[in-house]
């Protein structure tokens, strides 16, 4: 019997699970059967028609937010807040990559299509989790130097018999959505210059709309709209100005130039990638989207004459035929924390003082959740959703924030609430129409920030321009051990028309999955302990869970096929917090293993037991370094290196721990690693044209102390 029929009988039966880690890329022509049956319907027949009118479709799942309103809500019901009870693992699919796993299903009439890292693309059985074809775009490993937050891809987009898919190295590819096989393929981003996708392109009437990242790294924002059938460039719409002398893209630039002061080599002309949230209002023809940071984070450099700096950290509003400029709303003008407004965006009609009015809510980095009339961009409502430091309120008549003195951190260090993976991060939100509330994966942890004493712009590596070592995490233990309960993240249900919290479930720590809501009275989402979580959607009480094995940051999703409701979700812990907050990531989120886990009622199915011993194993060599050099080390360390192996050596473990490194023996070897990337291939990138020999050897110098130190606590010499 073919492995594809015997999988869609006997999903779990363990050949049907190795086949995904043997599966080469487009692996078409030894599963004739498969593809032959997913052809014989029209695959992926998304269009317009179906997509504007996709509630009526509540057993497909069309396209990233479920619906062009992003809300992440399914009116399927067969599983409820009393059914749940039975809902067990129906199939899993094992996805080759050990890095995180942050995307969103797409499901269409029986097809799922999702992402794992390294941008690779899967069409599976959606019934049986039978793999049907995968493509591999075969991204050097070493691009992820150029990004912040981990190797991710959120997700595909369809479109009459189309896949898409943004790659990590700046590609849009086509794929046939029957076989895999790539129709076309563009590259949208200047390769020269340290851009990345990991967002999930958008199709609107036959344009797919992508953007990109690396604003600290050095570049400028925008979203492009590509032809689906040809790969031709429809638009593009800047999200900062460039460079005055050579002239605006058009008014709204020219606008944009007027809130910033340039200052040499890093200024208001980069920054602001759009790199995630996108919602689109059929009715209205308006596309909105939200824009990043600024290239440095610290506006004092970036603009040290003030000002807005737009349109970093606003939602904007175009016609997606055209690009043209319609409204923005910027939630943290001069922003100068890394609070970015690229999270999600949801659209909803929604009862205000008696009237419908046409929403947009948004509940960014910065920690207010905002109210937005989408006509225009008033600001109807906000209030802070976590408790904040950096600004009391937003004050109405503005429709700024108002800061708190101090926050800027140019007189001083500052702590500051949220931090700069902000309150709630690009884990997805939803809302229910039936409860009215919005449910929103929260972070609430502070950061210091604080004016370097020189800063040195460094395009290609992140450029925070806040001092490294005051955002560092404290060297005694007892104070990091004092820090972990601070370390927080919780479920949280707002309603936005009050703009109170309805209710909240606390988490072990920071970091949990996106969410999903059903008219089944459920919310649904995956926790960084290890857990699948179904919560009643009206008072957040605790119905079902199920054991994932490794730490969720994806969304759930739903669909429906013969009559059955499914539930699916992607696990595989990764991510910006997994990557820096390696001291407090908690051992049940580790290992990776990246899988697709899909249930239905009456289900039984198991998982294998995963063996995996989380530890780094210390053998530091003697400490030959002096006092000045482990400084300086460390001050190399926070600026060139954490963003991979975590804040003060301590790796979260989905990237080597560096004080457990053989290298610390080996000065050449060291050497070869960090500058000339003998590991490149690996992901491990050559940073050689920001270190000289010297400046590499003092980072080995601080490595040995943070080694020596980690030693010394895991096995305390016996007096
Ligand atoms: C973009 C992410 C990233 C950054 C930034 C980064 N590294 Fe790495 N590093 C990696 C990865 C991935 C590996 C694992 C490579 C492998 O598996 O061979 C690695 C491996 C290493 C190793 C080998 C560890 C071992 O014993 O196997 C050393 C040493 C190292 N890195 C040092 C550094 C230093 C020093 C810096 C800062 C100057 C740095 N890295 C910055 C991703 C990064």
């Amino acid at each position: 019997m073919r492995t594809a029929v015997l999988c869609a009988l006997l999903p779990l039966f363990a050949a049907c699970q190795q086949k995904a880690a043997e599966a080469p890329s487009q692996d078409v022509e030894s599963e004739p059967a498969a593809v032959a049956a997913a052809a014989a319907a029209a695959v992926a027949a998304v269009d317009s028609e179906r997509l504007v009118a996709a509630d009526s479709e509540p057993g497909n799942w069309m396209s990233y937010g479920r619906t062009y309103s992003e809300q992440r809500y399914s009116s399927l019901k067969q599983v409820n807040d009393s059914s749940v009870e039975d809902l067990g693992l129906a199939w899993y699919f094992d996805l080759d990559t050990e890095r995180g796993i942050e995307a969103t299903s797409i499901v269409v009439d029986g097809v799922m299509y999702l992402t794992s890292a390294w941008s690779k693309v899967y069409a599976l059985d959606a019934a049986s989790g039978a793999l049907l074809w995968s493509y591999d775009p075969g991204v050097k490993k070493d691009v992820t130097r150029h990004a912040c937050c981990d190797a991710v891809n959120r997700g595909v987009a369809v479109w009459e018999g189309q896949v898409f898919v943004g790659v990590l190295d700046g590609r849009l590819v086509a794929l046939d959505a029957a076989t895999g096989a790539v129709n076309w393929e563009v590259v949208t981003v200047d390769q020269s210059k340290p851009y990345t996708i990991t967002g999930a392109p958008r199709v609107i009437k036959g344009k797919v709309l992508i953007g990109n990242g690396g604003a600290e790294y050095g570049v400028r924002g925008y979203l492009s709209a590509y032809d689906a059938d040809s790969g031709a460039m429809v638009w593009r719409f800047y999200t900062v100005p460039g460079n005055p002398e050579l002239g605006f893209e058009n008014a709204a630039m020219e606008m944009a130039a007027k809130t910033g002061t340039a200052s040499g080599g890093n200024s208001v002309e980069e920054g602001g990638t759009v790199w995630d949230a996108m919602a689109y209002d059929p009715e209205l023809d308006l596309l909105y989207f939200g824009v990043g940071n600024g290239t440095p984070w610290n506006r004092e450099i970036r603009s040290p004459g003030g000002g807005d700096n737009l349109f970093l950290s606003s939602i904007v509003a175009v016609r997606p035929d055209t690009g043209e400029y319609v409204w923005h709303y910027q939630t943290t003008p001069g922003e100068t924390w890394d609070y970015t407004a690229t999270q999600h965006i949801i659209l909803a009609d929604i009862e205000l003082e008696g009237k419908t009015r046409k929403v947009l809510m948004q509940a960014p980095k910065n920690g207010f959740f905002y109210l937005i009339d989408r006509t225009d961009g008033t600001l109807l409502s906000a209030n802070n959703y976590i408790d904040i430091t950096w600004a009391t309120h937003v004050d109405m008549a503005t429709g700024r924030p108002v800061e708190v003195e101090g926050a800027r951190y140019t007189e001083g260090p500052f702590t500051v609430y949220p931090s700069y993976l902000g309150g709630h991060n690009w884990h997805p939100m939803s809302y229910s129409p039936d409860t009215g509330l919005v449910y929103i994966p929260v972070l609430d942890f502070p950061a210091a920030y604080g004016q370097p004493e020189a800063f040195i712009y460094r395009p290609g590596v992140a450029n925070t321009g806040s001092d490294g070592i005051i955002g560092s995490l404290p060297d005694a233990q007892a104070e990091r051990d004092a820090m972990r309960p601070l370390m927080k993240g919780r479920l949280l249900a707002w309603d936005p028309v009050t703009q109170r919290e309805a209710w909240r479930v606390e988490h072990d720590g920071p970091w949990n999955g996106g969410t999903l809501t059903t008219a089944g009275n459920l919310v649904f989402q995956g926790t960084a302990d290890g857990k699948f979580v179904a919560y009643r959607a009206d008072n957040g009480e605790r119905l079902w869970d199920f054991p994932t094995q490794t730490g969720v940051v994806a969304p759930p999703m739903t669909y429906a096929i013969d009559g059955e409701q499914y539930i699916s979700v992607n696990v595989g812990w990764g991510g910006a917090y997994a990557l820096v907050f390696g001291e407090f990531v908690t051992p049940a989120s580790l290992p990776n293993v990246s899988r697709v886990l899909t249930f239905k009622l009456g289900a039984d199915g198991k998982l294998p037991q995963p063996d995996w011993q989380p530890r780094v194993v210390f053998n530091p060599p003697a400490q030959t370094g002096s006092e000045e050099s482990i400084r300086e080390g460390y001050a190399l360390y926070q600026d060139i290196c954490m963003g991979c192996h975590g804040l003060n050596a301590v790796s979260g473990l989905l990237i080597p721990d560096l004080r457990g490194s053989a290298y610390l023996h080996d000065p050449a070897g060291w050497n070869a690693v960090v500058r000339d990337g003998a590991l490149k291939a690996n992901g491990m990138a050559a940073f050689g044209q920001w270190l000289d020999e010297s400046q590499a050897a003092a980072i080995r110098d601080y490595i040995i102390q943070q080694a020596r130190r980690g030693q010394s606590l895991q096995q305390p010499p016996a007096e």
